[in-house]
């Protein structure tokens, strides 16, 4: 094994996002991640077709008429072609209403984790926590990514997202603390003791919803709005421009509706431990990304009493990776 060479044979820990999955590996001294987008173009199939995509290593598969190319070449392939990436995921689970959904996922992870290097060999995948309609296919959900995983041969189990996020940053404060992941399809809570979670859940308002309500007031298509949010957004005020200040109400309102969500789930528990200390509070995800969200995050939080004691308010240092670095560590206890 080279230095940054990962293991192979160890545990794996693996983010099933709504709009990245991502895997970790343990390299020497480091984490090792690799993702891939959640996302899949169709194209009507050709011979001629199928061996471009064959002589170029486009991740793809023939079904039927259709070719389905998924993962990173997708989003090439919509840019190229003019057409919508289709996603197999919608607010942290499998879409119902998408029906390439879990064959598009298990290509995904199947590239991603390949077959275990030895018998037994332990993956942890992340799972979202309820929200406030409850359950909302959580069950099959997380069956249907553990038969992918038992199916290639590994050991699986779920991890919920905010407890991944817990063991990937506050590992130095006894995993006690609230780990938060601002993803794409939710926002994923989890206040934990000692490890234990006591607090878990989501809320289905995240950087799609973000995408998609200032889509609607400014006529602009969801998927232009989130290349700008991605590339150039920052959290400020508003500004004069369209696309910015519609970003920012929306953004302003899933931080307000976050904290009310965490405020009121802390404060409804009625057996929570008793915390001698102030506990610290991570963000991660891609939503938390923009400049300005941990200040207004913070801000908001401020605003008025906040149930528990925070030692402090901190963003992960490496965002998109949080989730998958935890459910690694957690998989590696
Ligand atoms: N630099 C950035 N600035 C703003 N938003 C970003 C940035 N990078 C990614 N995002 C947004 O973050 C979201 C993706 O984050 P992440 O990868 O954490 O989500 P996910 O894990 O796939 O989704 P979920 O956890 O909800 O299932 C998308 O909405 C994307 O537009
Ligand atoms: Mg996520």
């Amino acid at each position: 094994m080279t230095k940054s060479e990962p293991d192979y044979a160890q545990p794996v820990g693996l983010d099933v996002g709504t709009s990245r999955i991502v895997v970790a590996r343990n390299a020497e001294r480091k984490y090792q991640y690799e993702a891939e987008l959640n996302a899949f173009v169709t194209l009507p199939h050709s011979k001629l077709a199928e061996s471009l995509l064959q002589r170029e290593s486009v991740f793809h598969e023939v079904q039927g008429s259709e070719m389905v190319v998924a993962g990173n070449d997708a989003q090439k392939f919509a840019e190229v072609f003019h057409v919508e990436t289709r996603r197999p995921m919608r607010n942290g689970v499998l879409n119902p209403l998408e029906p390439h959904s879990l064959a598009v996922v298990r290509r995904i992870i199947t590239k991603l984790v390949g077959r275990p290097a030895v018998e037994g060999q332990k993956v942890f995948f992340s799972v979202p926590a309820a929200g406030p309609d409850g359950e909302g296919g959580i069950a099959y959900h997380e069956a249907s990514i553990r038969q992918i995983l038992t199916d290639l041969g590994y050991d699986a189990s779920p991890i919920e997202e905010g407890l991944a996020v817990v063991f990937g940053e506050l590992g130095g404060c006894n995993y006690t603390g609230i780990g938060i992941s601002c993803g794409s399809g939710l926002c994923n809570v989890c206040l934990a003791v000692l490890s234990v979670p006591v607090i878990s859940f989501s809320v289905p308002r995240a950087g799609d919803y973000i995408d998609s309500k200032a889509a609607e007031v400014t006529g602009e298509l969801a998927t232009r709005l989130r290349i700008q949010k991605e590339q150039s957004f920052f959290l400020n005020g508003l500004n004069g421009d369209r696309v910015q200040n519609a970003l920012t109400v929306y953004y302003e309102e899933m931080i307000a509706h976050l904290v009310d969500a965490l405020r009121g789930h802390i404060s409804a528990t009625q057996r929570l431990p008793k915390l001698d200390q102030a506990i610290p509070l991570v963000l991660s995800g891609g939503t938390a990304m923009p400049r300005g969200f941990i200040d207004l995050f913070g801000k908001v939080l401020r605003a008025s009493d906040f149930p528990v004691k925070l030692s402090e308010v901190r963003m992960s240092s490496d965002a998109l990776n949080s989730t998958a670095r935890g459910a690694l560590m957690a998989a590696l206890c």
